[in-house]
């Protein structure tokens, strides 16, 4: 076999970009600029909704989001125990307590039948997460959050392009963030997008990401004349990085295709294995938006696990791993919260013996029987 070279995920940066980038940077606009409104209303089409707000990152959407339902000191969130910490993170910022509930082991989603049992007169929201781009199950979840009075934020950091009943992702809750950082399904090398149908939120959000000013630079008649009334941060993204998130949104859609079509091939490929098993693929309800694929170890090639990594690493191949551990377990929450750290099995199961493929749209069907014959080759010799 012939070595190649793979990495994990890769920015698709071509000379569009590159000029859309030349072209901000010697307009005297770098920032409260036409770009960043242009990109909220292209990312707004893609996804079919029309309140987007264009931020700094998707943890900052989330934390927005948070104090937009005045969540604060005393209340509870509840979140998977299986994401990024920003899930957690954000609900944190506000004074507010994360709850944590285990996933199920077969998708990496929040498990919705613990859920009810966590809800206290203290819960106000459930922020959920669409892991490595699965929908979850919202149908269960919007029950829940009516009958018990909650708001839904989604993280949808790994999950555009993901669809639940044909809706997407961030549309289906009351408020939804996705992320772009580099190796997401588009980039602005950091940045994010609060999305919602709401447009109460969409107008404070716009506020909360600027300071709070009363005025934004268009709407005041004297210009740098302005009222603070609210507590708001800089969340905002700059012109630079949204007129690159306009070039990346017109590849978008050949991107997911790509994506989809290189975990179709790794999955078939990789079904025969029965030392791993791949995390649920979507349906006809769930559209995922295939961020990577995820394989899970059994428990005795786990052991194993970073010499896979280290061989396929060898074999020029990039993984990675989603994430490195339940987030009650990261000594702040553990010791915060005084969190037992079998409590979330499911989860550490998927954080401990799991690694996550490459299926980005920098890849072909060729890397994906690449990547699997590699596999084959490592798991064999680990027998
Ligand atoms: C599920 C999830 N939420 C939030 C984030 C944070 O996104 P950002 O870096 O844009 O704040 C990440 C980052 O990978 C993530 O995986």
């Amino acid at each position: 076999m012939k070595k190649k070279k793979i990495p994990f995920g890769m920015p698709l940066i071509d000379e569009f970009e590159h000029k859309a980038v030349r072209n901000v940077m010697s307009s005297p606009q770098l920032v409260h600029g036409p770009k960043a409104k242009k990109f909220e209303e292209k990312f707004g089409n893609f996804i079919g909704g029309k309140f987007c707000v264009s931020l700094n990152s998707c943890t900052a959407g989330l934390h927005l989001s948070y104090m937009y339902f005045g969540i604060g000191e005393g209340d509870e969130v509840i979140v998977p125990a299986q994401s990024h910490v920003a899930t957690a993170h954000a609900v944190e910022y506000t004074g507010a307590k994360p709850i944590f509930v285990d996933v199920e082991k077969k998708t990496g989603n929040i498990d919705i039948t613990q859920i009810q049992d966590r809800i206290t007169n203290r819960t106000k929201a459930i922020g959920l997460v669409h892991f490595a781009g699965l929908p979850v199950d919202m149908r269960p979840i919007i029950k829940i959050a009516k009958k018990n009075n909650l708001f839904v934020v989604e993280d949808a950091a790994l999950a555009l392009g993901a669809k639940y009943n044909n809706m997407h992702v961030g549309l289906l809750g009351d408020v939804g963030s996705f992320s772009f950082y580099p190796v997401k399904h588009i980039t602005t090398a950091e940045g994010g997008m609060l999305v919602t149908k709401n447009e109460k939120l969409f107008k404070a959000a716009m506020r909360l990401k600027a300071f709070g000013y009363d005025k934004m630079v268009g709407e005041r008649r004297t210009q740098g004349l302005y009222d603070v009334d609210i507590l708001g941060y800089n969340f905002r993204m700059n012109e630079i990085q949204a007129s690159i998130g306009i070039e990346q949104l017109k590849k978008l859609k050949g991107f997911l295709r790509k994506r989809k079509k290189n975990s179709q091939i790794l999955r078939k490929n990789l079904n025969e294995f029965e030392e791993i098993r791949c995390l649920e693929d979507g349906n006809e309800i769930k559209e995922h938006a295939n961020y990577c694929l995820i394989i899970v170890l059994n428990s005795k090639l786990a052991k194993q696990r970073f010499e896979v990594m280290k061989k396929l690493k060898e074999f020029g191949i990039g993984t990675s791993i989603y994430y490195p551990g339940p987030i009650p377990n990261f000594k702040y929450y553990r010791q915060k919260y005084n969190l037992k750290k079998n409590h979330y099995p499911n989860a550490l199961e998927i954080s401990m013996n799991s690694i996550a493929l490459p299926v980005g749209p920098h890849l072909d069907s060729e890397d994906m029987l690449y990547i699997s014959n590699c596999l084959k080759n490592i798991i064999f010799k680990e027998k």
